[in-house]
C-alpha cells in the first residue's frame, strides 16, 4: 500500500525518530514531518493535482505513513520523557554526605555584656535586681530626690519633657524611690536601665545611654561600706589590684556625696592618653542616701542610714575595651559587635 513519493518522506523520518535523543528533538521532527507545512502534510495538501488514479493510492498512502509516525513519536517520547524524568531526579536527588550549613551565631551586644557583668557582681554580694518605668513622672525622677522645680541641679540632666509631669527619666535613681516605697529596709537593690538626657551626640554623648543603679539601706550602714562594696566591685571588674578614690562631689540626693575614680588600668596610675595623665579615671557618682530622701519613702532616717551609687554602662564598656565614641555602640555596625564575640 506504500507509495514510493510517501515512501521517500516516511523513510526519511523514520530515521529521524530512532535517531533523536530528546523530547524537544522529537517534538522537531513531529512538526518537521507533521506540522502545518510538514513534508507528510504537503503530499496531502497535493492531492489534488495529481491524476484520478494516482490521487487515491498516495492519499491511502500518505494517511497509513501519517498514523504510523504519529504512534511511532508517541511511543518514542513516552520513553525519551521517562528517561528524562529519570535523569533529572537523580540530578536534583540531595546529596547527603555534603556538610550542613552553619547557621549565623549573633554575639551578645557589649552594653549587654557590660550589664551583665556589674548585675553579675552585685548579685554574688547579696543584691538584688530591680527595675522601673523609662517613662517617669516629675515627682520620682526629680522631687523625690529632692531635687525641686527650681533647684539648679536640674541643669546637670537636660531633660525630655513629655507633659509637664512627666518625661524620659534622666537617670535610674527614680527606681531608689519605688523600691523603697514597696518594701521595708534592709533594702539591697542593683538597678540597670536606659536613661535619656537632651544631649547633642558626639563621642562622648548620647542622647540615650545606660545606668546601674545600686542601693543598700540598712541600720548602721556606713560610707565605709560604700567604699568596701566599690573597691570590691572594681576588683572583680578590672583586676584585682584595682584600687579606687573618693572624690568629693554634690547630688541633691546624697549627702555626703562622691565622684568615684578608678586607677587607670591601663597605666596603673603612671599617667597616659586614656586617663589624660591623671592616672584615675572616673566610673560614678555616688553619697549616703540625703535623709530628706528617705523622710520622702516614709523611713526614718534616725533608724536607718544608706547609700547609693549611679555608673554609666557605656562609659564602663569604653574603657573596658578602648571604645573611643559612645556613638558606635548604637550604630550596630556589625564590623564593630563582631569583636566581642
Ligand atoms: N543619678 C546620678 C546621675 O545620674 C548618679 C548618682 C546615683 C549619684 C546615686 C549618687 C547616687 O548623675
Amino acid at each position: 500500500m506504500s507509495h514510493p513519493r510517501v515512501e521517500a518522506v516516511a523513510g526519511e523520518a523514520r530515521a529521524a525518530i530512532e535517531g533523536a535523543a530528546s523530547s524537544a528533538e522529537l517534538e522537531a521532527i513531529r512538526v518537521r514531518y507533521l506540522g502545518r507545512s510538514g513534508g507528510l502534510t504537503q503530499i496531502l495538501k497535493s492531492l489534488g493535482a495529481l491524476s484520478p488514479e494516482e490521487r487515491p493510492q498516495v492519499g491511502a498512502a500518505a494517511n497509513e505513513a501519517k498514523r504510523e509516525l504519529e504512534a511511532l513519536l508517541d511511543a518514542r517520547l513516552l520513553a525519551t520523557r521517562a528517561a528524562e524524568r529519570r535523569r533529572q531526579r537523580e540530578s536534583e536527588r540531595p546529596d547527603l554526605t555534603l556538610p550542613g550549613r552553619r547557621p549565623a551565631r549573633g554575639v551578645v551586644h557589649p552594653l549587654t555584656r557590660v550589664q551583665d557583668e556589674i548585675v553579675r557582681i552585685f548579685a554574688g554580694l547579696g543584691f538584688s535586681v530591680a527595675e522601673g518605668p523609662e517613662i517617669e513622672t516629675d515627682a520620682y525622677n526629680f522631687e523625690a530626690l529632692n531635687i525641686p522645680r527650681d533647684h539648679p541641679a536640674r541643669d546637670m540632666q537636660d531633660t525630655f519633657y513629655l507633659s509637664p509631669e512627666t518625661l524620659l527619666r534622666t537617670h535610674t535613681s527614680p527606681v531608689q524611690i519605688r523600691a523603697m516605697r514597696a518594701q521595708k529596709p534592709p533594702v539591697r537593690i542593683i538597678c540597670p536601665g536606659t536613661v535619656y538626657r537632651r544631649d547633642v551626640a558626639d563621642i562622648t554623648h548620647s542622647p540615650m545611654f545606660h545606668q546601674v543603679e545600686g542601693l543598700a539601706v540598712d541600720r548602721g550602714i556606713t560610707m565605709a561600706d560604700l567604699k568596701g562594696t566599690l573597691t570590691l566591685f572594681a576588683q572583680e571588674m578590672y583586676g584585682p589590684r584595682s584600687k579606687i578614690r573618693f572624690r568629693p562631689s554634690f547630688f541633691p540626693f546624697t549627702e555626703p556625696s562622691a565622684e568615684v575614680d578608678v586607677l587607670c588600668f591601663l597605666c596603673s596610675g603612671t599617667g597616659c592618653r586614656a586617663c589624660t595623665q591623671s592616672g584615675w579615671l572616673e566610673i560614678l557618682g555616688s553619697g549616703m542616701v540625703h535623709p530628706q530622701v528617705l523622710k520622702n519613702v516614709g523611713y526614718d532616717p534616725e533608724q536607718v542610714t544608706g547609700w547609693a551609687f549611679g555608673m554609666g554602662i557605656e562609659r564602663i564598656a569604653m574603657l573596658k575595651y578602648g571604645v573611643d565614641d559612645i556613638r558606635l555602640f548604637f550604630e550596630n555596625d556589625l564590623r564593630f559587635l563582631r569583636q566581642f564575640a
